[in-house]
């Protein structure tokens, strides 16, 4: 192994620079040359390397996003973007790929390790629903995003006696929603994997009301079939019976922003280092993730077959604790 690639792919997350930043420092540490490729596999299909020494990474280790750009490549999904793909890592010489970035991205990687190129992935979205790591990078950033704006609603609320509902990303995962609804000390919250109807929601806000509460946050996650808009058209034609006014705040990319955290530092850190080791051992069509504690990998094939389940003991103990 001399010359290794990495890229950054699909949804950004706080943590890929710090990510990236630690495949640069263990890569040149090694002896090799480190090429980073912007924005994601649209770049690489177009050839876009850049050369990438320890000094270039200087600064970024708390910076948000990726300094690398990132993208969602319709090309890349195609047999023929992938073999176009290949043939400019060939062309530049490349002998390997770490891939930083969630589900679709690792779905990439895999095609590309299928094709026979030597690729490692790095387990980086903020809806933390990537099978073969229990955290990945960006996930503890966006929960401490979700849950300020928690805080500062339920004041506001708290004020004006005012039910909220407050969206937060997680497109198939209600992870994001469940422990921002945990760590906010929400009354409610619906995520994809629980089919709740609108009416287990009202239930809740009537019995709040009936408690004295001065308010009620209903957290849900984006991606459940009952999302806030169709709750809010709901709790719109039965306003009479809530008892509680209502506002909704949808909290969007807002989450994806903002500097990493020290834990998102540290994981990315550490996962960055881990798929160069990967690389140096030879490892490839794996993914690599936190497990356990540990830095340790999983095929690619596993990875992106399995579906990360959500953890119901903490679904029931939010509920416990409305
Ligand atoms: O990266 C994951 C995610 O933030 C999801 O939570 C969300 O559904 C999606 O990306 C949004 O994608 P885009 O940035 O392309 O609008």
């Amino acid at each position: 192994m001399k010359r290794i690639a990495v890229l950054t792919s699909g949804g950004d997350a706080p943590g890929m620079n710090a990510a990236i930043r630690a495949v640069v420092r263990t890569g040149t540490s090694r002896g090799w040359q480190v090429y980073g490729v912007k924005l994601g596999y649209e770049g690489l299909i177009n050839s876009r390397f850049i050369e990438m020494g320890t000094r270039d990474v200087t600064g970024i280790l708390d910076r948000g996003g990726t300094i690398l750009g990132s993208a969602r490549s319709q090309e890349f999904r195609t047999e023929e973007g992938q073999r176009k793909a290949l043939r400019a890592l060939n062309e530049n010489s490349i002998d390997g790929l770490v891939v930083i970035g969630g589900n679709g991205s690792q779905a990439g990687a895999l095609a590309l390790s299928k094709l026979g190129f030597p690729v490692v992935g790095v387990a980086s979205t903020i809806d933390n629903d990537l099978f073969g790591s229990e955290m990945t990078i960006g996930v503890d950033t966006a929960l401490n995003i979700a849950l300020e704006s928690i805080d500062r609603l339920k004041i506001t609320a708290t004020s004006h006696q005012r039910a909220f509902l407050i969206e937060v990303m997680g497109r198939g995962c209600g992870y994001l929603a469940l422990m921002s609804a945990i760590a906010g000390g929400a009354e409610a919250c619906v995520i994809p994997e629980v089919e709740t109807s609108p009416e287990e929601i009202a239930e809740v806000l009537r019995k709040s009301y009936e408690k004295g509460k001065a308010h009620c946050i209903i957290v849900v996650a984006e991606g459940a079939t009952l999302n806030a808009q169709k709750l809010d058209e709901y709790f719109r034609q039965h306003k009479e019976r809530l008892g509680f006014e209502l506002r909704v705040t949808i909290l969007g990319h807002v989450q994806r922003g903002g500097e990493p955290s020290a834990f998102d530092r540290i994981l990315a850190s550490r996962l960055g280092a881990g798929a160069t080791e990967a690389l140096a051992r030879g490892e490839t069509g794996v993914l690599v993730g936190l497990i356990k504690g540990e830095i340790l990998t999983t095929p690619l094939e596993t990875a992106v077959a399995n579906k990360k389940q959500i953890d119901m003991n903490l679904f029931e103990l939010q509920r416990r604790l409305d």
